[in-house]
């Protein structure tokens, strides 16, 4: 199974962007936020990554990921010229993800809880379909709300309704199989001008072809995709890390824990962000192995 991170450039409203600064290089507390997708993707053993990025964003994020063999991983980049949607961004790669099926991850999303990595590897191993990990929130009508029949079947899922049907929604986490790609050529582009997730999903429905995965209370899931949500996800971060003396989201630290790189790839990486607290926790990992 292949990855997909979303980091294309979005409508918004966040200072830098207005710039022409990619949200998802930005910080969310000790490390940049499209750190936390990928670590997401990397637990559940994706190696191979397309990240869907403008061509304009592309330097930035080579300069900080590059082709991903520090990490142990496959990394490309491939380009979507404008944020027509999400489904489009999947489109873009399809040349990238040829006949493979894929876990999509939003470059803005925040996971964390107990058994998330059992869980993905489980939904990886057991699928051949689509699966789309969801959760409940207070504001429904910001994202895409799942629908149920009267025997509590899914429906069919809505983008931001103004009169939701449940407080259930999709999160930015979804696996895909291979048809995924021959769907979105099929998909008409939505009132506001994006071929949208919510419509492929719906296709998958319609086919009876979706299994929804709720991720229980024990879970956060955090968007990070305004100013007021980043500080949320940082205060969150940095709550947990300072609690448990853990980094939540070290790439290098993963990679090493699962024998994708030796200590010496840890050890250039913690020379490499050098005086900054994500290089000493690496120089930490690195001697504590002594
Ligand atoms: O966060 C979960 C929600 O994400 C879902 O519940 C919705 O169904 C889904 O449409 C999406 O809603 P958002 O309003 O959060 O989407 P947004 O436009 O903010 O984009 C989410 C991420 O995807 C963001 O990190 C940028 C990236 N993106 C988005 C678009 C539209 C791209 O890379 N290319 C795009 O064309």
């Amino acid at each position: 199974m292949k990855g997909l991170v979303l980091a294309g450039g979005t409508g918004s409203r966040m200072f830098p962007v207005t710039l022409g600064i990619n949200k998802h290089l930005l910080p969310v507390f000790d490390k940049p936020m499209i750190f936390y997708p990928i670590s997401v993707l990397m637990l559940a053993e994706i190696r191979e990554i397309g990240i869907v990025c403008r061509e304009i964003d592309r330097p930035a994020f080579e300069r900080l990921l590059g082709d991903g063999s520090n990490l142990g991983l496959k990394i490309e980049y491939i380009n979507q010229s404008r944020a027509a949607g999400i489904s489009d961004g999947i489109k873009q790669a399809s040349a990238f993800l040829s006949d493979s099926a894929f876990c999509l991850i939003l470059g803005d999303n925040f996971f964390f809880g107990p058994g998330l990595t059992p869980r993905l590897k489980n939904a990886k191993a057991s699928f051949d379909k689509a699966t789309a990990f969801a959760y409940e929130v207070k504001n429904p009508s910001s994202f895409g709300v799942i629908s149920y029949n009267q025997f509590n079947q899914v429906d069919s899922i809505e983008e931001k309704p103004t009169e939701p049907k449940s407080n259930t929604v999709a999160t930015g986490l979804y696996m895909f199989n291979k048809n995924a790609i021959d769907h979105v050529k099929q998909l008409n582009t939505s009132a506001r001008g994006e071929l949208e997730i919510t419509d492929l999903l719906n296709v998958y429905i319609d086919r009876n072809e979706l299994s929804v995965e709720v991720l229980g209370r024990g879970y956060a899931w955090l968007d990070m995709g305004t100013s007021e949500s980043l500080m949320e996800a940082s205060v969150f971060i940095q709550s947990i890390e300072k609690r448990q003396g853990f980094k939540i989201a070290c790439l290098e630290e993963i990679a090493f824990q699962k024998g994708w790189i030796p200590a010496s790839m840890l050890e250039s990486a913690s020379v490499k962000y050098e005086n900054t607290t994500y290089g000493e926790y690496l120089s930490k990992v690195l001697s504590d192995l002594k």
